[in-house]
């Protein structure tokens, strides 16, 4: 009778270290919200770039005149984001992937091809990852 709560306790005691591996596991696979790590580009033309190209027809981007658009999804703290287009994780080489060919990342998305050249994708990489 005296031992009866052992158990239960052996039990709990289960549950924690399961929870504890879960969240480990998450913390492996899910890459930190953190500013994005940006190698190449140069991020004031980057924004020049961002109008040159019509970006500034569909997405809201904070800092670029005239940005201020709601068809694609706001841009704002794109640093911090860990996803591209819910599909690719947010890494510098995968923006500039992303920015010269999203049909070719999610066919069918409605961010269309803009014929942007590789320099202007890593231009313009640099300014979004930096807004944080
Ligand atoms: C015709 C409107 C349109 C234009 C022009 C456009 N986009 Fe987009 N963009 C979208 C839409 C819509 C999405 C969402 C795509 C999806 O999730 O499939 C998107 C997604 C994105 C994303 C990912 C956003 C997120 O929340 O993950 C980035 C970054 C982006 N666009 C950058 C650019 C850049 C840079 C340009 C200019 C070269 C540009 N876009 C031009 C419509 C546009």
């Amino acid at each position: 009778m005296g031992d009866r709560p052992a158990p239960a306790r052996r039990r709990a005691g289960w549950g924690v270290a399961l929870l504890a591996l879960v969240l480990a596991g998450c913390g492996a696979s899910i890459p930190e919200s953190r500013s994005q790590q940006v190698n190449d580009g140069d991020p004031q033309f980057g924004e020049q770039a961002l109008i040159d190209y019509g970006c500034v027809s569909c997405h809201h981007i904070p800092g670029v005149p005239g940005a201020d658009a709601y068809v694609g999804p706001p841009l704002d703290r794109f640093g911090l984001r860990s996803y591209i287009a819910g599909s690719l994780t947010n890494t510098q080489p995968h923006l500039v992937r992303w920015i010269m060919s999203p049909q070719a990342v999610e066919p069918g998305t409605a961010m269309p091809d803009l014929q942007v050249s590789r320099q202007d994708a890593l231009n313009m990489s640099a300014y979004l990852l930096g807004l944080e």
